[in-house]
């Protein structure tokens, strides 16, 4: 009892201060954001700023359909090394082998696009639009569904507020990005080491969806698999004879194959029927069902393109959000391929 009594006031002080932080919660305004990082967070500094990248992003997809995948790439790329901070679009300088020299960055694309976005931004709004941002503003839309969610076709709401960095290292590149013929294994602990999970691997595989792959990229899956195998056995063998006839060489650096024939730019679900067939184009995307949960999505999302739509936004954002530079850290670039 004398216990009870001695326990009994820093009960009460312990409850109170729960109620007084949970009160406070709830009395705060709702921060849509993560870490400093907000939607919206140009609305006051540069409240065009969406709207000018969507803008350059939908004058460049009406040329040249195929410029979503590279655009949605980019960010990816960006956000495995060194974190959403842009060091993907830096140039190599005589001292420095920059990401973008790195072989796994050999075939990016849209550099141009971005560069193009940044002009106008610089014009309107000098020096406040980051290039990371810029990414990741162009990935959103890069991946809309006209009719879908929202009216102007947005899966998600991206958030902004990253800020520039200013190393790129090529050797960095080579070992964060995940490589094609990674197995399950490698590629959970990859992306658990940028802090996503199981799902976003399995739903951000689905970007996969569009655009193409070069013939050096799948060459070892076709030809000189293993001592045993001449070709990956997780590959659909008449698939892989198919895609043997249209790469007659692994040096082969302009023949480009879609990644899902016949709808490489229609940002859909089919990606996750081809897995299922085992004729996913890597076999880091066969991987996928080489473990439960990422074999359950598979087959989820193949038949609900809805719940693969819905979750691939909140996977995007997760990507979004990693290692990020926010408030004084890191720069606004004012050309995104160099440091300021
Ligand atoms: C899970 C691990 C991943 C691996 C191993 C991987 C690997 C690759 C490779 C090897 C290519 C083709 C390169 C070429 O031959 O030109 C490619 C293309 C592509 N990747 Fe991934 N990727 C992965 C995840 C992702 C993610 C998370 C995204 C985006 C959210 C993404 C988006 C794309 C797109 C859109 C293309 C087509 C690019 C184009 O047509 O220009 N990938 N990927």
């Amino acid at each position: 009892m004398a216990e009870c009594v001695h326990l009994l006031p820093r009960r009460w002080f312990l409850l109170s201060s729960l109620l007084l932080v949970a009160a406070a919660a709830a009395a705060a305004p709702v921060v849509h954001g993560y870490g400093g990082l907000t939607v919206g967070f140009y609305e006051k500094s540069c409240p065009e700023a969406e709207a000018i990248v969507r803008k350059v992003v939908a004058a460049a997809v009406h040329d040249d359909p195929t410029t979503t995948a590279p655009l949605l790439r980019l960010h990816f790329h960006d956000c495995f090394v060194r974190g959403c901070d842009g060091s993907v679009l830096i140039n190599s300088t005589k001292k420095n082998t920059a990401e973008k020299d790195a072989k796994p960055n050999h075939t990016l694309d849209a550099f141009d696009v971005i560069d193009a976005i940044k002009e106008k931004l610089e014009s309107k709004c000098p020096r406040t639009v980051s290039c990371a941002d810029i990414l990741a503003i162009a990935a959103r839309d890069a991946a809309v569904r006209q009719g879908q969610w929202s009216k102007d076709g947005n899966l998600y709401e991206v958030e902004t507020g990253r800020r520039d960095g200013r190393v790129s290292s090529a050797k960095e590149a080579v070992t964060y990005l995940p490589d094609s013929f990674d197995g399950i294994r490698r590629l959970i602990t990859r992306f658990a080491s940028k802090g996503l999970s199981l799902k976003d691997l399995a739903v951000l595989s689905g970007a996969h969806a569009l655009g193409n792959t070069h013939c050096p990229s799948i060459a070892k899956r076709l030809r000189n698999f293993t001592r045993h195998h001449n070709t990956d056995p997780t590959l659909d063998a008449a698939y892989a004879s198919k895609l043997r006839r249209e790469c007659r060489s692994e040096r082969d650096n302009t023949t480009q194959l879609e990644m899902v024939p016949g709808s490489s730019t229609t940002f859909d679900a089919t990606y996750y029927s081809l897995v299922a067939q085992r004729k996913g184009m890597f076999h880091s995307d066969e991987a996928l069902l080489r473990n439960d949960l990422t074999r359950g999505l598979v087959y989820q999302y193949m038949s609900s393109q809805h719940s693969f739509l819905r979750d691939f936004g909140v996977s995007m954002v997760n990507m979004g959000r990693v290692a990020v530079l926010t408030g004084t850290h890191g720069e606004i670039r004012r050309t995104c391929s160099l440091v300021n």
